[in-house]
């Protein structure tokens, strides 16, 4: 029997935990039937409920193939605003949370002649399951890891054993003796069938995709997965027209778009809060916005047809939204 959904969530078991790292958790998430959970592809993520209205986005780092249970791997962030705290806090073996089916922003493109998979931190997590995957199709690929030091790098005793193993380099930035990236030399020149995926801190985001700019990517070849960032509310207030609910708001600074109008009775869809997941993303009918979110392209954003709710602000005095 699959899960029971109800309101596109469903209910899952923590069946194991694990301490990867410093500050790092590891977690299966499994039915609680013990029937499989529903198929998922490498790069997927789920929302996890929290209580409270708390939702937030892990990616899955397991093997696709492997439906026994989800494996995710959540960092104890010290700026948390309470979701990684209460995953760390709540999700111990037995306990019960409500999730998402997986969703995939963060796509293999599977036809290519060679993958680059680059992870800063816990960023790991999306590109194990794509390792999986790589390694399944038996292509070629390479994955680079790098951590602050060897008690932050987590699941390093699971990729030694796994059989992709040959493919990851690990760097280690408190270690003189390790190896150090060499960003220009691991991407090389752009190719067509080459391509490109990063994850991790926002610095080492920027390291990585300003290097494949410099040696003249292609925008397509180059896949981002951003996770949760420090939303930046800064700027003069301006008006909201909400078309569809029929009323005008005037948002502040330092306020957010979707919390001005959910004060207002407007229904909006949120969860990361934080310009990463596309859950708030609405369409724009007039004016300008002033883009803040890292889910959109930089193509989407220059159309400026949709914008996100919860951290994106007005370059125009007036906005109206179709909401
Ligand atoms: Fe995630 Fe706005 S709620 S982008």
């Amino acid at each position: 029997m699959g899960p029971q959904t109800h309101n596109s969530t469903f209910e899952i078991v923590i069946a194991q935990r694990r301490e990867e790292a410093d500050g790092i958790i590891s977690l299966e998430l499994m039915a609680p039937d013990g029937s499989p959970v529903p198929p998922f592809e490498a790069g997927s993520h789920i929302d996890l409920h929290l209580g409270d209205a708390l939702v937030r986005q892990y990616s899955l780092c397991g093997n696709p193939r492997d439906l026994s249970c989800y494996r995710l791997g959540v960092l104890l962030e010290p700026q948390s605003r309470g979701g990684s705290k209460a995953a760390h806090e709540q999700l111990r073996i037995g306990a019960r949370a409500r999730i998402s089916l997986p969703r995939n922003n963060f796509r293999l493109v599977e036809g290519a002649a060679h993958s680059i998979l680059m992870a800063g931190g816990i960023g790991i997590t999306p590109m194990l399951s794509m390792a999986w995957r790589l390694a399944e199709l038996d292509v070629s690929f390479d994955l680079h890891y790098c951590t602050r030091s060897l008690t932050r790098t987590a699941f390093r005793h699971l990729l030694a054993q796994y059989p992709y193993a040959g493919h990851v380099t690990l760097y280690l930035d408190d270690d003189p003796q390790a190896r150090k990236l060499d960003c220009a030399r691991q991407l090389g020149e752009p190719e067509p069938g080459k391509h490109l995926y990063v994850c991790g801190p926002g610095g080492f985001m920027s390291y990585v995709i300003n290097a494949a700019e410099r040696l003249g990517w292609a925008a397509q070849n180059v896949h981002r997965e951003y996770f949760s960032s420090t939303v930046d509310l800064s700027g003069d207030g301006f008006c909201v027209r909400a078309a569809r609910s029929g009323i005008e708001v005037t948002v502040p600074p330092a306020r957010s778009i979707a919390a001005v109008l959910m004060e207002n009775g407007v229904n909006v869809p949120l969860s990361c809060e934080s310009g990463v997941c596309g859950t708030c993303l609405t369409r724009v009918l007039e004016g300008t916005p002033d883009h803040r979110d890292m889910y959109q392209t930089d193509d989407e954003r220059s159309s400026n047809t949709q914008m996100t709710l919860c951290c994106s602000r007005s370059r125009t005095p007036r906005l109206v939204l179709d909401i």
